[in-house]
């Protein structure tokens, strides 16, 4: 798979897991090409399942809010995608072989976008990119390598919707994000060089 249209356009039709059966939309992912910065999430809830696009109902809105702190935009230098593509019924979590049915379509659009840093949003899409074992609480706001490109997990705003109590924690993981956005990334995101 080469370029991001055919993968895409391939990803639209996927029944590589039972999630395909009860999907409206699939929700591939939102943002720029050549972001540096890329957000990863669990998976599409009935918002995003609706429109075809991750992170529009009450948590998307608050991910925007956050991602608006440090000079970040959906529409201007970053791209958010999902560990899974299709809704989960009811919104429960992704089944492991879910996660790993999808995981070959998430790799390829980081294969393509190339980022400096990715962002997991949550338990699930920090196991599943860091470490197994990462847990949210305590691990939060870490940065980790991994080939080359840094890692960090964030509570999920869902999460920070129903405990406002880690919002403080939260804003202090995203002012570390920026600080290295600003060092690494280019001066398109505000840095000195
Ligand atoms: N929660 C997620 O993890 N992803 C979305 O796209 C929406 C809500
Ligand atoms: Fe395919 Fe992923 Fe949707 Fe499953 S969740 S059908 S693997 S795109």
């Amino acid at each position: 798979m080469t370029n991001w249209e055919e993968l895409e356009s391939a990803c639209e039709t996927c029944k590589n897991c039972s999630l395909w059966e009860t999907r409206s939309k699939l929700v591939f992912g939102v943002g720029k090409l050549s972001a540096e910065v890329l957000f990863i999430g669990e998976g599409p809830g009935e918002n995003e399942d609706l429109e075809g696009e991750p992170f529009v109902g009450r948590a998307g809105k608050l991910l925007d809010d956050m991602l608006r702190i440090i000079n970040l935009d959906r529409e201007k230098n970053t791209y958010i995608a999902n560990i899974v593509k299709c809704r989960p019924p009811k919104n429960r979590d992704p089944l492991p072989e879910e996660r790993e049915a999808c995981k070959p379509w998430l790799s390829a659009q980081i294969s393509l976008i190339m980022p400096k840093i990715v962002v997991c949003l949550g338990r699930i899409a920090a196991i599943e990119m860091i470490d197994q074992s990462f847990k949210v609480t305590q691990d939060h706001g870490k940065w980790y390598d991994i080939d080359g490109v840094k890692y960090m997990g964030l509570f999920h705003p869902a999460a920070l919707l129903r405990d406002p109590n880690r919002r403080p924690e939260t804003f202090l993981d995203l002012k570390e994000l920026e600080r290295v956005i600003k060092e690494i990334c280019n001066d398109t995101y505000g840095g000195d060089k």
